[in-house]
């Protein structure tokens, strides 16, 4: 169900501005205790405002130490999904404009749709904390434990054709390798054509999928599954071997909200890049992050087997392959195997 609305009116927006500036605050010194003159000015209110907004911090949840004379400091971010955990973490402009929360869904992807046809807004988003049909790409199923994975999609409206839909996927899975790395994964790398791993297990998938006429795309939508919280049990027995988590890469705990709001601050930016500059800066940032290019691969899924070198994307997106006889294959869709380094 999604959660109930958040009461508003004049002063309560007020109020939540004011407790995102000083979150906003807190999160980017990070470790360090921040005055409370500091936040005074940038809020522009007395001391006794300043109080009423950590107290309202720590009702929702936040942990903030105090130290006299050093000032404020966040320990902790609620580990919850609701638009009023999310929004105050985030600095975009339209990626998270309206943030519909669910406890339970079928499929993040499917209630995305529904919303964008009864005529959601370009960046829109759908997280829930658990997905009862959760799907992947190829029809595969998608699941994670409840509460310990984010899993959302966007609700994107690109004025690009259909033809050009798969470099939305693209420019997605740079910003999410980007995002990651940020929060510490550092050896994240995208395998084609966008799968988000780190030395080769799965940190992340994406799903992009258009509702499209002949000559425009109606609106696209962006599904993220992200591994946060996971400990090597709680995947099944068959992925263990090739799956990790943020936990895993970086033996830290990262509440779920700060994760979301970085993929979707990355994402703005890089489908608003791909928006004005077309898809070769992404082709280009793709290019570095890929841990694809420069392999022996086996690509299989859709009709012949292809193995070869795979040496470059092409500007439409696909794959260029070396196979040993010399020939060169452009694959646009299928499974890819790692094999050797070249
Ligand atoms: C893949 O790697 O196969 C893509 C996985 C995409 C999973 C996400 S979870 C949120 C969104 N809702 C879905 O049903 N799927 C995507």
């Amino acid at each position: 169900m999604p959660e109930a609305p958040v009461p508003a009116g004049e002063g309560h927006w007020t109020d939540v501005k004011q407790d995102a500036i000083v979150l906003g605050l807190l999160l980017e010194c990070a470790d360090d205790f921040v005055p409370g003159s500091v936040l005074c000015d940038k809020l522009d209110v007395p001391r006794a405002e300043l109080l009423k907004r950590i107290d309202s911090l720590r009702a929702r949840g936040y942990v903030i130490h105090t130290r006299g004379g050093q000032g404020y400091r966040l320990v902790e971010v609620p580990d919850k999904l609701g638009e009023a955990q999310i929004a105050p973490l985030l600095g975009t402009g339209e990626l998270g404009r309206r943030i519909h929360h669910f406890d339970e869904v079928e499929s993040t992807n499917d209630e995305a749709h529904r919303l964008a046809e009864a005529g959601a807004l370009h960046g829109e988003v759908v997280v829930a904390d658990f997905q009862t049909q959760g799907r992947g790409r190829k029809g595969r199923a998608w699941m994670a434990p409840r509460g310990k994975a984010l899993t959302f999609s966007v609700v994107l409206r690109p004025a690009i054709p259909a033809t050009r839909a798969p470099e939305i996927t693209l420019a997605a899975a740079v910003a999410v390798a980007e995002s990651a790395r940020e929060l510490g994964a550092h050896s994240a790398r995208i395998k084609w054509p966008n799968d988000v791993e780190c030395k080769g297990r799965k940190l992340a998938g994406l799903l992009t999928e258009l509702r499209a006429e002949p000559d425009r795309v109606r609106h696209a939508v962006l599904g993220v599954g992200f591994n946060v919280g996971l400990q090597m049990q709680d995947f099944p027995e068959e992925l263990r071997p090739v799956a990790t988590s943020l936990l895993l890469e970086t033996g830290e705990r990262v509440a779920r909200p700060v994760v979301c709001a970085s993929l979707l601050e990355h994402l703005e930016e890089w489908l608003s890049l791909h928006e004005t500059e077309g898809f070769a800066p992404v082709a280009d940032r793709w290019r570095e992050l890929s841990s694809t290019l420069g392999r022996r691969v086996r690509i299989s899924g859709s009709g012949e087997t292809v193995e070869g070198d795979a040496f470059d994307l092409a500007a439409d997106g696909a794959l260029l392959v070396r196979e040993a006889d010399g020939s060169l294959v452009r694959v646009v869709a299928g499974d890819v195997e790692h094999c050797a380094v070249l």
